[in-house]
């Protein structure tokens, strides 16, 4: 058994939790060993199936009960990541996991954050203000919305002509990019300054 363990949790499409997939492949230290996913028919979790990645589908009650927790303790799962995760992760979860629980934002927070601002509607909204600029947030999740520790953030030009797909296409290839890299560096450092 490798000594950390990534959980993901994710709503929808799946490409950055595909990322992670092919990340940590072979990897000596870090796998990923769960999709966990609050969608029956969420794409992503036939990605996690391709990728032989044990899946959990599971509903609100589930989440808020503790046997979501249940589910990542029977795993040994050390850190979770959120990869387009659309529920805010109840306090027994963070509290579990200090420190280990990571979301990514497609803006620079804490620009274009908080509750229902999610995909599609975040570069929308980035569209509207007319901003130059946008870019993605890596962070700490606690009890809010999109306001733990800031981890990393980087930037790209919105130009005059780009349609809010057009955003969504800058904003994802800085994520592939970034996000599993990130989290690597977060759970090897966080190890290597440990007592
Ligand atoms: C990603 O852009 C992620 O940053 C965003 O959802 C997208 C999921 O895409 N997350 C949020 O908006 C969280 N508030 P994916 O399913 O293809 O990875």
């Amino acid at each position: 058994m490798k000594k950390f363990r990534i959980a993901i949790f994710a709503s929808g499409n799946g490409t950055n939790a595909e990322r992670f997939f092919t990340h940590f492949r072979g990897h000596p230290q870090i796998e990923v060993v769960l999709l966990l996913c609050n969608k029956a028919n969420a794409f992503v979790l036939e990605r996690a199936r391709n990728a032989n990645i044990k899946t959990e589908v599971f509903d609100k009650a589930q989440f808020v009960s503790g046997e979501v927790l249940k589910i990542l303790e029977e795993n040994s799962v050390t850190h979770v990541v959120l990869a387009g995760f659309l529920w805010l992760v109840p306090g027994h979860i963070t509290a579990a996991f200090p420190n280990r629980v990571i979301n990514i934002h497609p803006a620079l927070l804490p620009k274009f954050g908080g509750k229902g601002m999610y995909g599609s509607k975040v570069h929308e909204a980035v569209k509207d203000s007319g901003d130059k600029e946008t870019g993605i947030t890596i962070h700490l999740v606690n009890e809010q919305y999109d306001e733990g520790k800031v981890i990393f953030q980087t930037r790209t030009n919105v130009d005059e002509g780009d349609s809010p797909e057009d955003i969504a296409a800058k904003v994802h290839a800085l994520e592939y990019e970034h996000y599993p890299k990130v989290v690597e560096n977060w759970i090897l450092k966080a190890e290597s300054t440990r007592g």
